[in-house]
């Protein structure tokens, strides 16, 4: 049965995220397990999920918004608020932990002045724990959107950063 137009119910969202989220659902809904890879593409669009779009991605997939909200929330790789224009993710797990990983966390949290799951004043920088990203040989390890970093010391941390501002 062809479904009803549910437009006018759905909340306002921007036309930006509309879009994204009508282009993306529309590419991969047809896929078997098709959420994940759809709230992946749209994380990759945007750099979050967010809130306000669910609705629409629950009515596009055909599942209910609790469907789609509780898989947002299960993983944590899915954010529903903006990151900072790079995000950092830095392992706390077994291996670098043995490697200096909590010394290296609380410098990387001082000098950046954030916790985790929070973003610097100035909008540059995400921090984020990982549980291991498969670095373990080259401990500490972190993540910096996406590119894999290793033997990370403090020092070699502001290196990078003062590298990164330059
Ligand atoms: S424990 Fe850090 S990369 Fe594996």
């Amino acid at each position: 049965m062809k479904r009803a137009a549910t437009g006018s119910s759905l909340p306002d969202i921007p036309e930006s995220v509309r879009l994204v989220v009508l282009d993306v659902t529309g590419r991969l809904k047809d896929l078997p397990g098709a959420l994940l890879p759809v709230l992946h593409g749209i994380q990759d669009a945007l750099g979050y999920v967010p809130e306000a779009a669910v609705p629409l991605i629950a009515r596009e997939m055909n599942l209910s918004r609790a469907d789609v909200h509780g898989v947002i929330s299960f993983y944590h790789y899915f954010r529903q608020q903006p990151a900072g224009r790079h995000v950092i993710h830095l392992c706390r797990a077994e291996s670098c932990q043995a490697m200096g990983a909590v010394t290296l966390e609380k410098h990387v949290k001082q000098r950046l002045g954030v916790d985790f799951h929070e973003t610097t004043k100035d909008g540059e920088y995400t921090l984020e724990p990982v549980y291991c990203l498969g670095n373990c040989a080259c401990s500490p390890a972190m993540m910096v959107d996406g590119e894999l970093k290793g033997r990370v010391t403090p020092e070699r941390f502001d290196a990078w950063l003062a590298a990164e501002a330059s």
